[in-house]
């Protein structure tokens, strides 16, 4: 059973015991999770998806923001469910829709998961726990844990990158929360706050804290409810904390794929060679990955830690049994990443 399930197991007691004791003893934890709780019910932004307990909703909304912020998410929000009122909507709309729906929003396999899990969602309803939800595709112990406690009421507690920084400033903790252990710690502590009652508020709170005030810079300490009881803050150590992950080295790739145009039709294969867009359908190529950056290649584009220099090759006949000859007009469908479009704009 994975660990984030485990939580769900655990009685008050046994949280507790997992806890280091000082943190337990220094800190309350009741006081702290009425404070939460009175701030976000005072503060809290009027969004969308705060306007219903609709599981359906709140999950999407949770799979948008993943990675993507509230002011950028909003209005794909709306456009989608105006597509898709309900999950038997997604279910049974085709993938190119649902695609075409997301196409901006980045992290395409967030869209074709949402459509996979729609699908057993719709016939069975959706699980009201955490441990129910995260069996779907797409369902992480965040989306799962988010889901469960602000549709259904679960007493889960949820940790993505804000929760992670407001509990480690409110306890002064120097974790590597990126590491398996210290993060079971924060999930811990968070969970212990959930525990307490009113989960969604507890949760949406934490998230919203480090949205609006406990942010990663120009923190607004003042505006805290926790500010006279934060570690760091006492210790000076606000910006210091959460601990910072060494990021993932920028990689300069030159790609150099081919574009086959016949009768209004593109050829394309699924992407088995590049780093980026793994199994989507894009161009068939070659790609290398270099030292420096190439000279006198002015189209480029990046995707994470990919720098991807672009040599566009035009072929007026391709053959083969892998490609898949899509046409021009259904491109944004198929495969709704930015990278395509660029490349095409080269040579149409
Ligand atoms: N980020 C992730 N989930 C959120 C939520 N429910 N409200 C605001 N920001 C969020």
């Amino acid at each position: 059973m994975a660990w984030s399930l485990q939580m769900k197991t655990l009685k008050n007691k046994d949280l507790e015991k997992n806890i280091p004791k000082k943190t337990l003893a220094e800190n309350s934890l009741n006081e702290d999770h009425k404070l939460l709780v009175q701030w976000y019910e005072k503060n809290k932004r009027s969004l969308p998806w705060r306007i219903s307990k609709d599981p359906y909703k709140i999950w999407l909304s949770e799979v948008m923001l993943q990675q993507t912020t509230v002011t950028a998410v909003i209005p794909y929000y709306d456009k989608f469910l105006n597509l898709f009122p309900t999950v038997q909507h997604l279910a049974d709309a085709a993938e190119n829709e649902v695609m075409a729906a997301w196409a901006g929003l980045g992290y395409y396999s967030r869209a074709r998961n949402l459509h996979k899990a729609a699908k057993h969602l719709a016939e069975n309803g959706f699980p009201k726990t955490a441990a129910g939800l995260i069996e779907f595709p797409g369902f992480g112990p965040y989306t799962s844990r988010a889901v469960a406690s602000i549709a259904f009421g679960e007493r889960v507690g949820v940790l993505d990158g804000n929760v992670i920084r407001v509990l480690s400033r409110r306890h002064g903790l120097h974790l590597e929360w990126w590491n398996n252990k210290p993060r079971q710690e924060l999930q811990t502590l968070s969970d212990h706050l959930a525990l307490l009652g009113a989960p969604e508020k507890t949760n949406q709170g934490l998230m919203e804290l480090g949205a609006t005030v406990c942010t990663p810079k120009k923190v607004m300490c003042i505006l805290c409810p926790w500010s006279s009881k934060c570690v760091a803050r006492k210790n000076d150590a606000v910006e210091l904390l959460p601990l910072k992950k060494a990021r993932k080295k920028t990689e300069i790739w030159v790609w150099k794929p081919i574009v086959a145009i016949k009768d209004k039709k593109v050829a394309l294969v699924k992407n088995d060679y590049a780093p980026f867009l793994k199994n989507q359908l894009i161009f068939p190529g070659q790609i290398s990955m270099e030292k420096n950056k190439p000279k006198d290649c002015k189209l480029r584009h990046s995707i994470t830690h990919h720098d991807i220099f672009i040599q566009v090759e035009l072929k007026k006949n391709l053959a083969g049994t892998n490609l898949h000859w899509v046409n021009l007009s259904e491109l944004k469908k198929v495969n709704p990443s930015s990278l395509l479009q660029k490349v095409l704009g080269q040579v149409l």
